[in-house]
């Protein structure tokens, strides 16, 4: 079964094709017109995603060598209401054509699910520690559709901790990939920076960001690479205790990452360095793509969870795990 997958969540329009081999094509198209901004305008990333849709669905059809899918995914949510309506009505207009299921899907699903479409991949139940721009969770995915929250964030996002950064250290925006780079000549022991936990799972990231900016204050004259480099060694410090404890907690030590922040090399290294069963999709598949929203249309429909109404409508806030 080839699954069409179409992801407009945000200020990527992106499309592709998953079959029973995986991965047949995979188009995304990052909107440049945000960056003069420092951050994604939603009406113009509406705008750019209804001029590229057609041209990007197109490409990764034309990519898997197929003229028209078995079934078509899109996401519903969470993320910019109009954005997503753009993909989304797209989406549902194109199954109507083919005479084919639609499937509305979770873009957070998408991310924690990534993780299936390489060898090896995890078995059920895993782990998955989700970490986008929005969203800092760790969930026990125990099926296809069935995910237990076991830890998150009290505030912000870690994703957000990394752009508000960067913005602090004069780089631009999304700062994510910037401190990335920025680090790798850095001191990850120069600066010790708080490591705020919070309760027995938890974790807050909004103290951290704080904690750089007195730091900046106090000491003009500081290394950008260190602060870069000590900053990431905190986030990842944090993520790592938070998840160690939720494997303890639960007996599974099969741990899958997910989300745009999964893409951070430090994060990388010290999640393969920890002793756990660690599982990472690769780099470009963490950042936002279509490939894990065709992913999960075909896992949903292999494992007899059903098309979706084409009454379904945009979430821009869903919780992964209910209905659409
Ligand atoms: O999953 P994503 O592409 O979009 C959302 O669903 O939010 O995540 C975007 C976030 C941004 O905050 C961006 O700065 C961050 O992921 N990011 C990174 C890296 N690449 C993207 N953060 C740290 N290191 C990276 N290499
Ligand atoms: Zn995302």
């Amino acid at each position: 079964m080839n699954v069409l997958g179409i992801e407009t969540s945000c200020d990527e329009t992106a499309a592709s094709v998953v079959g029973v081999d995986g991965v047949r094509s995979d188009v995304v198209y990052g909107q440049a017109v945000h960056a003069a901004f420092g951050g994604v305008v939603p009406e113009l990333a509406s705008r750019a995603h209804a001029e590229q849709i057609v041209a990007v669905v197109r490409a990764a059809l034309q990519n898997a060598g197929i003229e028209r899918p078995d079934a078509v995914a899109a996401t519903a949510g969470p993320g910019l209401v109009g954005a997503l309506l753009v993909g989304l009505s797209f989406g549902k207009a194109a199954a109507v054509g083919w005479g084919v299921p639609f499937v509305a899907i979770n873009h957070l699903e998408g991310h924690l699910l990534s993780c299936l479409l390489d060898r090896p991949a995890p078995e059920f139940p895993f782990l998955a520690l989700l970490v986008s721009g929005g969203h800092t969770t760790v969930y026990l995915a125990e099926g296809v559709g069935r995910y237990r929250t076991l830890a998150e964030t009290v505030d912000d996002a870690v994703g957000e901790a990394f752009d508000k950064v960067a913005r602090l250290l004069g780089l631009g925006y999304p700062g994510g990939p910037h401190i990335d780079a920025l680090a790798t000549s850095g001191d990850p022991r120069a600066i010790a920076f708080p490591r705020p936990r919070v309760g027995e799972l938890d974790m807050s990231f909004s103290g951290l960001k704080t904690a750089v900016r007195n730091y900046l204050l106090a000491h003009p004259g500081a290394p950008p690479a260190d602060v870069a480099a000590s900053f990431q060694a905190a986030v990842a410090d944090v993520l790592l205790d938070r998840v160690r404890r939720a494997a303890k907690l639960t007996g599974v030590d099969r741990v899958a990452m997910g989300g745009g922040v999964a893409a951070n090399s430090f994060l990388r290294a010290s999640l393969a360095a920890s002793g756990l069963r660690v599982f990472l999709p690769p780099r470009a598949r963490c950042t936002d793509n279509a490939a894990m929203i065709a992913n999960v249309g075909r896992l949903r429909l292999l494992a007899g969870l059903g098309a979706d109404s084409l009454e379904t409508t945009a979430h821009p806030r869903w919780p992964v795990g209910s209905a659409a």
